[in-house]
């Protein structure tokens, strides 16, 4: 069987002009574009190429973006007081703080300063909170992403066994908690999954994933997840983003996997643009609950 290819770019294109479409409305409703401040601390090659192509993506659909570029010697503090600035300014609708951050920084306290209302990568422990509760206030970029490729693919995930390979905060942890709900913002069949989550030290590894009817890779090892850990016909969806020699590759071992699965993403051209255009819903629906918070917008 060859597996049928699920092409993330595509699919972005589609999603990214019905928010083009809403942020046109936001702003003939509001003469106010919603505003994303990108912080960048340091030359990290891969963050910037990343923070690049979300301000390309914003442009795009029309949201407005500024970008904050700070040296790889800023001190937590230097951060922390950017961070506020930002909070205060009723201009800026969501702030995004690329990842990693130099080691002298204290990342985790760093995000949790930023106001809850404009954390639009849900990293903030309220955020992170709600989600675990079941009423999320932002969905996590590349989680979403992930059940925005499901959905539009016609793949339910209710009842299904889905296995998780990467505990990560940003990934494993909360598609975990999205999955395993009884609900979801694209309805019931988009969750009530039974998630299995593995981790670095998981033992027996391929005979979980191998019991996978969707198995979700996000290790960050390249080409991890071999043809002989997979299920005949499952659905295969490569979260990792790896830069070898070879150029940038997944975490699944594609050419050999897609030979048995029966759909599979592709790195790149995957995930990665759904990443990218959650984080623009995620602006847009700041920009609305910050101006519904001041009353200046109805529900
Ligand atoms: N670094 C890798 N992934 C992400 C992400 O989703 N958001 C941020 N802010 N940094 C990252």
């Amino acid at each position: 069987m060859t597996a049928q290819r699920l092409n993330g770019r595509d699919l972005a294109n589609q999603l990214q002009t019905e928010i083009a479409a809403r942020v046109s409305q936001f702003i003939d409703h509001t003469r106010t574009a919603p505003t994303l401040a990108a912080v960048l601390v340091g030359e990290d090659a891969a963050s910037a190429v990343y923070v690049r192509n979300k301000r390309t993506a914003c442009k795009r659909v029309g949201i407005e973006s500024r970008l904050f570029l700070l040296p790889k010697s800023t001190s937590s503090s230097e951060l922390e007081r950017q961070i506020e600035q930002l909070n205060r300014d009723d201009e800026v609708n969501g702030i995004l703080v690329q990842l990693p951050l130099p080691p002298q920084i204290d990342a985790p306290k760093s995000l949790e300063l930023i106001n809850p209302l404009k954390d639009v990568d849900a990293f903030h422990p309220h955020n992170v909170g709600l989600l675990a509760l079941g009423r999320p206030r932002f969905l996590p970029c590349t989680p979403h992403g992930v059940l925005q490729v499901l959905v539009r693919s016609g793949l339910s995930t209710a009842g299904k066994h889905v296995v998780i390979v990467g505990r990560s905060d940003i990934v494993g942890k909360p598609l975990a908690m999205l999955l395993s709900a009884k609900d979801s913002h694209l309805g019931p069949e988009m969750a009530n999954a039974t998630v299995t989550l593995c981790h670095s030290r998981t033992k027996s590894l391929a005979d979980h994933t191998r019991s996978a009817e969707i198995l979700v890779a996000a290790i960050g090892r390249p080409q991890a997840i071999t043809a002989a850990m997979v299920q005949p016909g499952a659905v295969v969806i490569d979260v990792g983003i790896n830069r070898t020699e070879q150029g940038l590759v997944g975490d699944v071992d594609f050419d050999a996997v897609a030979q048995i699965a029966s759909h599979i993403t592709p790195v790149p051209g995957g995930i990665g643009p759904l990443t990218v255009t959650m984080l623009l819903e995620n602006t847009l629906h700041a920009a609305r609950l910050q101006r519904i918070e001041r009353g200046l917008l109805s529900e």
